[in-house]
């Protein structure tokens, strides 16, 4: 069975393409020749992920989920939450969004933050939502050259190293994407072994 990824973000395909296993044909935007930058203008990480979602439904037709992650930090309020990829400006730069957060806390002694990715998923014209979660706290100095975003100054609870000190492995073993692509999974895996038409 065909499967639409709303991402034309070679290395989260190929990354979800192992989560899923072999018993769906994961697409891309780029297979499916859906070449728009998809708007994601909705204050919450739910109306992203459902509004990509239903962009590419809306277009295609077929089974698509879309994600979208946010960094929560409890001493912001919550930012830069949604914001998380433009947080410092539209060039999407990461050092820079570290730099923001750093200035932005600075002494603050709350630096409890989780990361958190909602998954949208369309199926047989159904919604729903999944929700993985990481709590951790935002440290001082940027530490590890490892993954992207804001892991050099996130430690997760329960280590003692950013995720940008870990490899690849030990990071989806407690990460926000790997818990909500699981969840994901596991929905699509019960579905198969309920439906015949997954195996048609
Ligand atoms: P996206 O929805 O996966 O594109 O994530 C939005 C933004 O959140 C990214 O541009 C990063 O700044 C940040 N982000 C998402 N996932 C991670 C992660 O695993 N580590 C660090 N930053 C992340």
């Amino acid at each position: 069975m065909e499967l639409v990824f709303a991402s034309n973000n070679p290395h989260k395909v190929r990354e979800i393409k192992s989560i899923l296993g072999n018993s769906f044909t994961l697409l891309s935007l780029t297979d499916i020749h859906i070449l728009d930058d998809i708007p994601e203008n909705e204050p919450h990480l739910e109306g992203n992920a459902l509004s990509k979602a239903r962009y590419v439904y809306n277009a295609t037709g077929m089974n698509v989920f879309a994600d979208d992650t946010g960094l929560e930090i409890d001493g912001l309020d919550g930012l830069p939450g949604v914001h998380s990829a433009r947080f410092a400006g539209e060039g999407k730069d990461s050092s820079a969004n570290i730099e923001k957060v750093l200035t932005l806390l600075g002494d603050n002694k709350n630096r409890k933050a989780r990361f958190r990715t909602v998954i949208a998923l369309i199926f047989e014209k159904q919604e729903y939502l999944f929700e993985g979660i990481v709590t951790g706290r935002i440290i001082k100095d940027k530490r590890g050259d490892e993954g992207f975003g804001y892991d050099p100054v996130f430690i997760p609870d329960g280590k003692t190293r950013t995720f940008a000190e870990m490899d690849q492995t030990e990071k989806n073993s407690v990460s926000h994407r790997a818990r909500a692509f699981e969840k994901l999974r596991e929905f699509l895996y019960k579905y198969s072994q309920t439906d015949n038409k997954l195996k048609r």
